[in-house]
């Protein structure tokens, strides 16, 4: 499948872009990403217009880059102020400068025609909440997006790839009920298991003993946003009919799902919770747990990605109930890449 190109896509963190000149290739295109002192980030092609050298491999002069290589100097809206040895400013001179919003402490960026609509990027308020904290990372994935969209719509494979850390023989046992919102293009996968056993990765956390109600909650945004609203409580324990909920633990994992190539991928994770917020070890666990739970499933990605490299044309797959969620996100992102 074609990558969806005229849509936000996550490019950073906002912590990663600094004072320094951060390279990613973010749908195939190389960006370089900074901060102007005035806290702007920016994203401009990382390929100087004179000779290609990356601008992400030079210099910063104040909130300008001059380049690397002979010293065109470029400012944050692109356009090229100053060449060597001459006077002239070709009127070409200028790199592609895209189109930056940063909320919720991720920086978007609009590769696509145009300019984007600001007000269609899912929000993820968690993330810069008093009131929870995150833990986060991103693992690069040699494998193309659709297979880790495929892989974080079907949690029933937490059975069986993360026995141990977040899977249980529930999971898998208990049927999903999925709903696609056509109009916002949201896919909606629901998971809730009455009475079951707690994995490691909630039992150490929230430290209850004992049997829980699990409920799993999808949200994914086609192309690259995916939220798991998780809630773990006491087997029994249910939200109040206002919707608190003080009994329970509410973790809200979340993913940027985001191409780099065709068949590579950035696996932007993060983990936030609504309790143990000062408990430092508890923090810990959680981003050390789930990078070995990302880790799994990039370990079993960059090996799909080699057999469909190597399987003959044609090649059909087999699906079943467990994978609507799925197959649901399919029709979505063909839908948003004119493929068929
Ligand atoms: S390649 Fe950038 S100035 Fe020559
Ligand atoms: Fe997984």
């Amino acid at each position: 499948m074609a990558i969806a190109r005229n849509q936000w896509y996550v490019a950073a963190y906002s912590e990663e872009v600094g004072e320094g000149l951060l390279a990613r290739t973010i749908c195939g295109e190389p960006l370089v990403m900074y901060r102007t002192g005035a806290g702007e980030a920016v994203a401009l092609a990382d390929r100087c217009v004179h000779r290609r050298f990356p601008l992400s491999r030079s210099n910063r002069d104040g909130d300008r880059i001059v380049c690397g290589y002979h010293g065109f100097t470029y400012a944050p809206d692109g356009a090229c102020v100053a060449v060597p040895g001459q006077t002239r400013i070709p009127r070409t001179a200028r790199v592609p400068a895209y189109q930056v919003v940063e909320q919720d402490s991720l920086v978007w960026v609009w590769i696509g025609d145009g300019t984007g609509d600001a007000a269609a990027i899912p929000r993820a308020p968690w993330l810069t909440s008093p009131d929870y904290v995150t833990v986060r990372g991103m693992e690069p994935l040699a494998a193309r997006y659709e297979l880790l969209v495929d892989n974080l719509l079907d949690l029933s494979h937490e059975t069986y790839l993360h026995a141990g850390y977040i899977g249980t023989p529930e999971v898998a046992q208990t049927p999903i009920t999925t709903e696609v919102d056509d109009e916002a293009g949201i896919v909606y996968v629901s998971r809730r298991m009455k009475d079951v056993e707690c994995p490691p990765f909630y039992a150490t956390s929230t430290g209850i003993e004992g049997r829980i109600d699990r409920w799993q909650d999808i949200e994914y945004h086609p192309p690259c946003f995916y939220l798991l609203h998780s809630r773990i409580a006491p087997t029994g324990v249910e939200p109040g009919p206002d919707g608190d909920d003080p009994r329970a633990f509410h973790v809200e994992v979340g993913y940027a799902i985001v191409p780099e190539t065709d068949t590579t991928t950035h696996d932007f994770w993060w983990v936030a919770r609504d309790f143990a917020l000062d408990d430092a070890d508890v923090s810990r666990f959680l981003h050390d747990s789930n990078r070995t739970v990302v880790l799994q499933d990039v370990e079993a990605l960059d090996v799909l990605e080699k057999v469909i490299a190597a399987e003959p044309a044609g090649y059909q797959e087999l699906s079943i109930n467990i994978d609507t969620g799925g197959l649901a996100a399919r029709r979505v992102l063909q839908r948003l890449t004119g493929a068929r």
